[in-house]
């Protein structure tokens, strides 16, 4: 009988395990130096956390079960709303603003596809409490800080503001389901569907053209003034538009500025109030989105007070994905650094010693455990990228002594048995 791993999840080996370690090292070192602390939360939760903003639709997408005690569970498809919960039910007395990250896995009932998966991985964070335009553009600036580290090129920040379009149809008195379907067609990015639905809806020529405009506005801060001329006389657009425009200001004194204004840019998760924004690389077909994130108050909607948050995640998988594409160099070290080799059958027990006396003294040490001649140990060590081989012969134990061999050189030296812990590690970490 096969057994294959389900659809949409991947095992990793070892080295993209090691190279997958050096990226979330990377990403923790960057959001820890900008005072976020890590948190963990469950794998599942109660379902009724996801649906009670998105509505039972959004079930489709989840993988959702009863346990055994006939609760209603749900794998997390993402970590926004569990951090929320985490808020309510450990911090809301804690000083804000909460600054905290998380590295984990989500699972969405997806079509798998390149760069599309059941299973993957979010790297994001979550300032909670305290919304004000710089909490903001310090977000999106660690956003972009943490690619620079990774070396990532070709990016770009696609940064909108919900409330801008969001006004415009609550003045106009769009129904809030037609309100959520033309967003839905923003997000999705298809204009002629978006344009058909216009059509369709009880929606004004006026305000209809007044949005195609909109989200067909790409560009750097000097759009500010075309949006402005745009939306007229709708009090709340205009609200929303400073405060973008306060945020790319101030995004500029945090040193970054790539990016473009895209009001295009709706986001699927509906939780969202005000900032929004994207991450696009280049290079990666239909999912370049390697982060997404913004502004949303869901503390609120679970029955809390208003704190309004701001917070993006990564998609791990994607950005690795990247970094691949861009054939960037991701340090990866061979995994032992020294192997034991026993020359004969009665030198096996000295080569456990060995081996354990290296270990202790935090050397990574292999052993032959397979009971092989040297020759084909010696091709084992080398595949596992060993630097060193110590030789165990019975004549050189005699006098206190194995011999040493440099796999890189091939060179090979005599060392008293004594010293071998202490000369190994200077020869490894210079210490
Ligand atoms: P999201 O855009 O749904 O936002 O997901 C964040 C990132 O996860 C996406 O930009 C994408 O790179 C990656 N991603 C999403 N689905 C998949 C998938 N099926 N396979 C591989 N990668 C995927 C959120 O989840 C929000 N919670 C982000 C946030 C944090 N907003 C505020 N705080």
């Amino acid at each position: 009988m096969e057994i294959s791993r389900p659809r949409g999840t991947r095992d990793f080996l070892s080295k993209e395990m090691k190279q997958r370690k050096y990226v979330e090292n990377t990403l923790r070192r960057v959001f820890e130096n900008y005072g976020y602390g890590e948190i963990k939360t469950p794998i599942f939760e109660d379902l009724k956390l996801f649906t009670e903003k998105s509505g039972e639709a959004i079930k489709e997408e989840i993988y959702h079960f009863k346990d055994k005690g006939e609760r209603d569970l749900a794998l997390r498809p993402e970590l926004t709303a569990p951090v929320a919960r985490l808020y309510l039910n450990e911090l809301q007395r804690h000083p804000k603003p909460i600054k905290m990250y998380y590295f984990g896995s989500c699972f969405r009932y997806e079509r798998p596809q390149a760069g599309r998966f059941r299973q993957f991985w979010q790297f994001g964070c979550e300032l909670i409490g305290g919304k004000s335009p710089e909490a903001e553009a310090e977000v999106i600036a660690m956003a972009a800080h943490a690619l620079e580290e990774m070396g990532l090129k070709d990016y770009k920040f696609h940064i909108g503001n919900l409330g801008i379009i969001r006004s415009l149809l609550k003045d106009a008195e769009v129904p809030d389901d037609e309100q959520q379907q033309i967003m839905g067609l923003i997000d999705k990015g298809d204009v002629e569907e978006l344009e058909t639905l216009l059509n369709n809806l009880n929606v004004s020529d006026s305000l209809k053209n007044i949005l195609l405009q909109l989200i067909g506005i790409k560009g750097h801060n000097e759009v500010i003034g075309e949006v402005r001329s745009i939306i007229k006389n709708c009090k709340g657009a205009f609200k929303s538009l400073d405060d973008l425009e306060e945020l790319l200001n101030l995004l500029e004194t945090f040193g970054f500025t790539n990016y473009i204004v895209d009001l295009g840019i709706a986001r699927g998760l509906d939780y969202y109030t005000g900032i929004v924004f994207e991450i696009y690389v280049h290079g990666l077909g239909a999912q370049k989105q390697i982060s997404g994130g913004g502004t949303y108050n869901l503390i609120e909607i679970f029955g809390g007070e208003p704190v309004e948050s701001t917070g993006f995640a990564f998609g791990f998988d994607r950005v690795m994905e990247a970094l691949k594409k861009q054939d960037t160099e991701i340090p990866v070290k061979g995994h032992v650094n020294v192997f034991v080799a026993p020359l004969s059958n009665d030198m096996r027990e000295e080569a456990f010693k060995i081996a354990q006396n290296l270990r202790k003294y935090g050397i990574s040490t292999d052993v032959d455990l397979a009971r092989r001649k040297v020759k084909k140990i010696l091709s084992y060590a080398d595949n596992l990228e060993a630097k060193y081989v110590v030789l165990v012969g019975a004549r050189d134990i005699a006098d206190g002594k194995v011999t040493l061999k440099n796999m890189e050189s091939g060179d090979q030296e005599l060392i008293d048995l004594n010293i071998l812990s202490q000369d190994l590690g200077q020869k490894l970490n210079g210490r």
